[in-house]
C-alpha cells in the first residue's frame, strides 16, 4: 500500500458521528475532519459542533429523531460512508441501588440507540465503497468496575453487538468494529465524580485503574476510531481495539 496523506485519508466520505458534540465524540469530528472527511456530529445538543462540521440535533432514543437526522445528513452532505456510534450515558451504583427506570434509560441511550442509528445508516452505507461502523464500547464490558452494574451490562451488549453486526453486514462491505477506552477525561467522567462522597479520591482511583497511571485522553480515542472508520483498515472488522492505558490486560 503506498503512502496516504494523512490530511486525504477520508477524501471524498462523509462521516456521522453521535454524541458528536462533546467528549471523545467531538474529538472524534476534528480527528475525521483533519483527515479530511465532511463530518455530521448528531447529538441532543450539537453547539460544540466545530465551525465547518454539519451539527444535527438528534436524540438517539427517538426513532423518528434518528430517522431524521440521518436524512439530513445524506440530504446535506450527499452521501453517507462512516457511522460513529458513539452517543452514551452512564450510572453509577450496584444492582441494588438502580431502579428499573435507570435500567430502561441507559439500554435505551447506549444500546438500541446504537440499533437505530445503524439501522436508518445501513441503506446508504450499502451504497459506499468504503462503508464502515464504530461503536464506542468501554472496558467496563470486560472488566469488573465497582459500581457500574449497568453501565457494565449496556457496554456488554455494545460488544456483543458489535460481532454480531459485523457479521450481519460483512457479505455487503460494511465494517464494523469497536474501540474500549479506559476512564477518558471528558464531562461524563466530571458528572460521575461528583456522584462521589469523596469525588477527589475517586479522581485518583480512576487514574491509577490505567497502568500507564493516568486517564486516557479524547483524542488517544478519536485516533483509534479514525483507523478503525478509515479505508485503510479495509481487512479489520468484528474487532475490539483497547484504548485503554493497559487497564484490562496489564
Ligand atoms: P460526554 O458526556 O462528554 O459526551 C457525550 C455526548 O453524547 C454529549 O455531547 C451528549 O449530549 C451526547 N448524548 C447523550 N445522550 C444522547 C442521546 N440520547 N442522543 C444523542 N446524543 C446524546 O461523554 P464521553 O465521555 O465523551 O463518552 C462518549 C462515549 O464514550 C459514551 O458511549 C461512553 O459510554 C463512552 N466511554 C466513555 C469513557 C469515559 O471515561 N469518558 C470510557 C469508556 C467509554
Amino acid at each position: 500500500m503506498s503512502p496516504v496523506d494523512p490530511t486525504r485519508e477520508y477524501a471524498g466520505l462523509v462521516a456521522a458521528v453521535t454524541g458528536g458534540g462533546a467528549g471523545i465524540g467531538l474529538a472524534v469530528v476534528v480527528e475525521l475532519v483533519a483527515r479530511g472527511a465532511r463530518v455530521a456530529a448528531l447529538d441532543v445538543d450539537p453547539s460544540g459542533a466545530p465551525d465547518g462540521v454539519l451539527g444535527v440535533r438528534c436524540d438517539v432514543t427517538d426513532r423518528a429523531s434518528v430517522d431524521a437526522a440521518i436524512a439530513t445528513v445524506v440530504r446535506e452532505l450527499g452521501q453517507l460512508d462512516v457511522v460513529v456510534n458513539n452517543a452514551g450515558i452512564s450510572a453509577v451504583g450496584s444492582v441494588e441501588d438502580l431502579s428499573d427506570e435507570d435500567w430502561r434509560r441507559v439500554l435505551d441511550v447506549n444500546v438500541v440507540g446504537i440499533a437505530r442509528v445503524s439501522a436508518a445508516a445501513l441503506p446508504h452505507l450499502r451504497d459506499s465503497e468504503a462503508a464502515a461502523i464504530v461503536n464506542t464500547c468501554s472496558i467496563a464490558a470486560q472488566v469488573g468496575l465497582p459500581q457500574r452494574a449497568l453501565y457494565a451490562a449496556s457496554k456488554g451488549a455494545v460488544l456483543a453487538m458489535t460481532f454480531a453486526m459485523a457479521t450481519d453486514h460483512v457479505g455487503e462491505g460494511v465494517r464494523v468494529n469497536c474501540v474500549c477506552p479506559g476512564t477518558v477525561h471528558t464531562g461524563f467522567v466530571d458528572r460521575l465524580l461528583a456522584t462521589f462522597p469523596d469525588p477527589e479520591k475517586e479522581r485518583a482511583a480512576m487514574g491509577a485503574r490505567q497502568a500507564i497511571g493516568r486517564m486516557v485522553t479524547p483524542e488517544e480515542v478519536a485516533y483509534a476510531v479514525a483507523y478503525l472508520g478509515s479505508p485503510r483498515a479495509g481487512s479489520t472488522t468484528g474487532t475490539a481495539l483497547d484504548v485503554d492505558g493497559g487497564a484490562t490486560h496489564l
